[in-house]
């Protein structure tokens, strides 16, 4: 039986005032006993965030990591062992805004997945199709190329230790969310391609989506049967309707 796990992308969003409200706020809500909470609050406000719920059941996760997991020379980095170090124990990789707009490729999102593993920390591998891939019927391919970017490279046990998020590039900020079936369809097929390289590891393997995901409709997309959850944007900056999105995870 998968787990489900509901995480809040922050993004590049909060000041110190608003995210200590956020975090107030959060460590309140009647959050699911049977769910994993994981939030990503911007690089610099992780160590607030890390000890305003040091004593909830919420994890902290980097939004990003460095190429290599040691320190090193690499200005404006931040290693996966320094967040080790902070207390983080996830880390987001290839999030479709940084392989748009930090050109970031598959090599280096495989680096970074490396880095955050070998540091200890959970890789969330972020996955998703444009508009003009979908239309094209091109979304599985894509999919699957970015998963195989990570499963040729350095084998199947790796996702072992690993989540999946599928965020079709068109539904992220959009309001336009991938349907239920829509969303189950990828993910269904993402968890059929990891079988053909272990059936044990892709029926463990978590796959959440993510994509306007709010309140409303968390509860019809987690109900699919490959679903465990979701990556949260928008709608994670508000307490409410996060820890209503995360209840609706639960049983
Ligand atoms: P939205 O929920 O704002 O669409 O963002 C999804 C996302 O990109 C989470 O990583």
């Amino acid at each position: 039986m998968r787990r489900p796990l509901v995480a809040g992308n922050w993004k590049m969003h909060g000041t110190r005032g608003s995210i200590a409200k956020l975090v107030t706020e959060l460590s309140v809500q009647a959050m699911p006993a049977d769910v994993d909470v994981a939030i990503f609050p911007g690089l610099i406000y992780l160590q607030t965030v890390l000890a305003a719920v040091a004593d909830c059941a919420i994890v902290v996760g980097s939004q990003d990591c460095a190429v290599q997991m040691e320190e090193g020379a690499l200005t404006g980095e931040t290693s996966a062992l320094q967040l080790q170090d902070l207390g983080c124990s996830m880390v987001i990789v290839g999030h479709s805004e940084r392989r748009q707009l930090q050109e970031e490729n598959d090599g280096v999102i495989c680096r970074k997945f490396i880095a955050a593993q070998s540091a200890g920390l959970t890789p969330i591998l972020c996955v998703g199709e444009t508009l003009a891939e979908r239309e094209a019927g091109l979304a599985l391919l894509t999919v699957q190329r970015q998963v195989d970017a990570i499963l040729l490279e350095l084998g199947v046990d790796v996702l072992r230790n690993a989540v999946i998020a599928y965020e079709p590039i068109w539904a992220i900020g959009t309001g336009l969310t991938a349907s239920p079936e829509q969303a189950q369809e990828i993910h269904a097929q993402i968890r059929a391609h990891v079988a053909k390289y272990s059936a044990s590891i892709a029926q463990e393997l978590r796959i959440i989506y993510g994509g306007s995901v709010k309140a409303a409709n968390a509860a019809e997309l987690f109900a699919q049967a490959d679903i465990d959850g979701g990556l949260v944007g928008g709608a994670s900056l508000n307490a409410d309707e996060f820890s209503a999105i995360c209840r609706a995870a639960g049983n």
